[in-house]
């Protein structure tokens, strides 16, 4: 299994561009089912659970290519499975997203039913509850969904808890519904406006996407698109903390900062310096007064429970005490215990991190859990003294594009150690 090995103690300075947003790009791609004509990629980020995508994609009998503008070019005009296979399904959860998109077009869908994973149990009920209430009939066979509709119906859905794909996924069911879909207390999300613009970019008819209410007007069809992913916020947000943790000063172009306020906001707290222009964001930071603050994660426009790994290091390393408390997931602090072999001084209670600040950090063997989890050890790695070598880094590879690439561009030391 491959490692990446980081020898602590650099400070980041320079220029990075942001990749395309992997949360949005999954959900377009699941899209992509709902045309018979060609979409056109610009932007997609070369990641894993991209990989993975197209695998589901592939196997149904989709078509791939890449042309010479480093653009992704799909058809599903020849789609002859509608299975996403466990295989695949296990190692994304978010593979569920294909499941809307296909009762929607193809009037059936088999998909692996997810199982837990290590952030949670993270069931699909909101999603299988709201592709019923469509019209859809939803039986459980041998560890699978199988959902099967002659043609969805247009009606009035209350998600009982807010999810982001289980959001996307109905409403990419509803477009090619008959009539109108009205879906409330939805995830608002930057992500679930993205796809609401990607699927009217097709022909869809979708409103009040980003607030609590997205309307729907069915259409008979939907046409082929070109699209550019937007950027990566949470990507963007761990290389801000990067710097932020190791006193650096750099500037990350490609994003969009109004979607990033909830985290831009917390770096100013910890005392960092932040400008932001058209295009970028410059953060400056005196790695010796960060401040601590308190975090507490929950549903946009709230504080990004995929963020809460990256602060709770820097948290770690501030001058204080602080709590971060996790709403989102039950199980989200596994990095705690890893943090602490590396000196950190964090105490877990229930939904809380008690963060006791400490001035420097040990580098540690340490083994990544979950992708944001992994992300947060790289960032301990930055800024410990000595060597931390981050075991099972698959977990990395998921979200982040060339981490180890941009990080040693602003100066770190970092290496991929083969397997
Ligand atoms: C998405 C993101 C993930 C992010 C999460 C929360 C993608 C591909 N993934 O995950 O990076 O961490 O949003 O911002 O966009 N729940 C139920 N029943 C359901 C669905 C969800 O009880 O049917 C619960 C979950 O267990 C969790 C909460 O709702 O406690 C929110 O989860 P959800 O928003 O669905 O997360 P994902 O969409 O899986």
């Amino acid at each position: 299994m491959e490692k990446l090995r980081i020898v602590g103690g650099n400070k980041l300075s320079g220029s990075i561009s942001c990749s395309g947003a992997k949360n949005a790009a999954l959900p377009m791609l699941a899209a992509t089912i709902l045309t018979d004509q060609q979409i056109t990629f610009k932007n997609l980020p070369y990641l894993q659970d991209i990989t993975t995508m197209f695998e589901i994609l592939g196997s149904m009998g989709a078509e791939i290519t890449l042309n010479e503008g480093m653009n992704f070019i799909i058809s599903t005009s020849k789609l002859h499975d509608f299975e996403a296979r466990y295989e695949l399904v296990k190692t994304m959860r978010a593979s569920i997203l294909v499941l809307g998109s296909l009762v929607a077009r193809h009037g059936f869908a088999r998909i692996a039913l997810p199982g837990g994973c290590a952030i949670g149990t993270r069931p699909v009920d909101f999603h299988l509850d709201a592709l019923a209430k469509l019209g859809a009939k939803i039986e459980l066979k041998n560890g699978y969904i199988e959902a099967t509709a002659r043609k969805l119906i247009g009606c009035e859905i209350n998600f009982p808890g807010v999810s982001v794909t289980g959001t996307e996924n109905i409403m990419m069911a509803a477009v090619l519904a008959e009539g109108q879909t009205i879906l409330r207390n939805v995830a608002k999300e930057p992500e679930v406006e993205d796809l609401a613009n990607f699927l009217n970019s097709m022909g869809a008819k979708i409103r009040g996407a980003g607030s609590d209410e997205i309307i729907i007007d069915g259409v008979d069809n939907l046409s082929g698109t070109k699209f550019s992913i937007p950027a990566d916020r949470i990507e963007a947000g761990t290389y801000l903390v990067a710097a932020a943790i190791t006193g650096g000063d750099i500037t990350i172009s490609n994003v969009q900062a109004p979607r990033m306020n909830n985290i831009l906001d917390k770096l100013k707290l910890s005392g960092a310096s932040i400008n932001i222009s058209s295009n970028s964001i410059q953060l400056s930071m005196n790695r010796d007064s960060i401040l601590p603050v308190d975090i507490s994660t929950a549903p946009f426009p709230g504080f990004p429970t995929d963020m809460q790994a990256q602060f709770t290091v820097l948290n770690a390393l501030s001058k204080g005490s602080s709590v971060v408390t996790e709403n989102v997931f039950e199980n989200r602090f596994m990095h705690v215990q890893e943090l602490n072999r590396m000196g950190c001084d964090i105490t877990v209670k229930g939904s809380n991190a008690f963060v006791k600040g400490v001035n420097s950090l040990n580098g540690a063997p340490v083994m990544a859990t979950d992708l944001r989890a992994s992300a947060s050890l790289i960032l301990a790695g930055l800024c410990a003294d000595g060597e931390t070598v981050v075991d099972r880094i698959y977990h990395i590879d998921r979200g982040y594009e060339r981490i180890e690439e941009k990080l040693s561009y602003l100066g770190a030391d970092i290496t991929r150690l083969p397997s």
